[in-house]
């Protein structure tokens, strides 16, 4: 496209008051085409809907409606075949497309800017973007999630250590520790449906702050762009970008998630842990080290949560103090929330393909479930409920035993049944039918427990919303 605006002409946009044009500093600091051109196609489509409006009202002609739809197509086609010039000169995405559209439709172009605002066409285009983006963000944790139940269902009796303070506390089930997850992600995936809920109204119309005179159909644009109705306010509309920083607060959460998952995933592929083993999929080698597998990706995705939070923590700060209604400050929301975006996107898939990936190495997790004493809880709720005592009393006989047990170097359910008997008369043979680890998850049956049994109803529950 040839650029009609050149450095010492002033702006074609608002020429008339301006006597010359732009310093370049004032150019660069002031342009965001080289990021929001990537909100073109709704741009494109904000415009067809406002035209198509406008004709409908009767404040432009359907001739020149037809002109400047025709040549919107145009230019979405040339932009989606590479074969668009973006010009730093014209600013952003907007005053790019309205350009072109000079040049290819002559002046029926500059009745589209009738009873609009580069304010609320951005406001518009922006929110088109995010929501499309929690779309998608929406369908990648309802796959992550469904990795999670694949692998919970496979695991229902898979016993592991559970962990508190990173120390062996109790047994469960590797499926139980999946589910875990799936609530997790389950949760992110609720407030990416509330924040959809939250945005879906449609801001066009605003126009710059006061709304217009001109007798527009808001309800027209917002049916026509797939929006629920149209804002209510026209100053708070083009002041708001809380559906940007809705965005950026449940993915900055999300992320959360997905790096206390890649840490998991870190430590369990330890050598020293070895609970699982990652695929050459999701591993990288070393260059100097020939035996290494290293979790890389399962690291960048624990990284990437640095660079969301500070994109939340950007637009807030953004955002923190800025008069109603529009000021230019709020150009620098787009690229906090399409770095998020990327991040965060790459986060779930690279995680989803992981957890499909990894291979359990059962023997290590059983192996660790029985070490540290995993089952002295069990011990003490024996003592309850067989012998009587009070929970106090048992967790100090089980005490005992465990300080025992420790002295002898062997396990709970390896000490001699005089052994356990000299510390309290009341213990008999059939206590060691609870100190195996198979035998305490099976007994963890209260709701959200950890007994396969328990696991297999949360696996349905969820298959069901899913
Ligand atoms: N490029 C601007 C942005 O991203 C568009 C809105 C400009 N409005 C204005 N009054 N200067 O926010």
């Amino acid at each position: 496209m040839a650029d009609s605006t050149d450095t010492k002409s002033s702006n074609q946009m608002w020429g008339g008051r301006f006597a010359s044009g732009p310093d370049a500093i004032m150019e660069e600091i002031n342009a965001s085409i080289g990021f929001d051109k990537k909100l073109f196609a709704q741009d494109i489509r904000g415009s067809i809907a406002h035209a198509t409006m406008l004709a409908h009202q009767g404040i432009i002609s359907a001739e020149d409606k037809d002109k400047i739809v025709q040549g919107l197509n145009t230019i979405l086609s040339e932009i989606e075949s590479g074969n668009f010039e973006f010009s730093r000169k014209l600013e952003d995405i907007h005053m790019n497309v309205e350009a072109r559209l000079a040049t290819l439709i002559g002046p029926a172009a500059g009745r589209l800017h009738t009873a609009r605002s580069r304010n609320d066409q951005v406001a518009l285009d922006f929110r088109l973007w995010v929501k499309e983006e929690l779309q998608k963000t929406e369908r990648m944790l309802t796959d992550l999630i469904a990795a999670f139940l694949d692998r919970a269902e496979e695991h229902a009796e898979t016993v592991m250590p559970g962990f508190t303070h990173l120390q062996t506390a109790q047994p469960v089930t590797f499926g139980h520790h999946c589910m875990a997850y799936v609530e997790m992600f389950g949760r992110d995936r609720s407030r990416v449906r509330h924040a959809i809920e939250h945005l879906d109204e449609s801001p066009i119309g605003s126009a710059a702050l006061a709304g217009t005179g001109y007798p527009i159909d808001r309800h027209m644009t917002a049916k026509a762009l797939g929006f629920r109705e149209p804002t209510r306010n026209s100053i708070d509309t083009v002041s708001d970008r809380d559906f940007a920083i809705e965005f950026l607060a449940l993915a900055a959460i999300c992320s959360m998630h997905l790096s206390r998952l890649a840490e998991e995933i870190v430590i369990w592929s330890t050598p020293q842990f070895g609970f699982v083993r990652l695929s050459d999929a999701f591993s990288t080698g070393s260059s100097i080290m020939p035996q290494k597998k290293n979790p890389d990706a399962a690291e960048l995705v624990r990284a990437k949560t640095g660079r969301i939070n500070g994109s939340l923590i950007a637009l807030l700060t953004i955002m923190k103090g800025l008069p109603l209604a529009y000021s230019k400050d709020m150009q620098e929301d787009k690229e906090q929330v399409f770095d998020a975006a990327e991040s965060l996107e790459l986060a779930i898939a690279a995680m989803t393909g992981m957890v499909r990936d990894l291979t359990i190495n059962t023997a290590r997790m059983k192996a660790a479930a029985g070490s540290g004493y995993s089952t002295a809880t069990d011990l003490a709720d024996w003592l309850v409920r067989e012998a009587g005592l009070p929970f106090r009393d048992a967790h100090h006989v089980t005490g005992r035993a465990v300080a025992l047990a420790e002295s002898k170097g062997c396990d709970l359910a390896e000490l001699p049944l005089a052994d356990l008997q000299a510390i309290n008369a009341a213990i008999s043979d059939k206590v060691y039918d609870v100190l195996t680890v198979e035998a305490s998850v099976a007994s963890r049956k209260s709701f959200g427990g950890t007994a396969p049994s328990e696991v297999r109803k949360q696996i349905a529950y969820w298959r069901a919303r899913n």
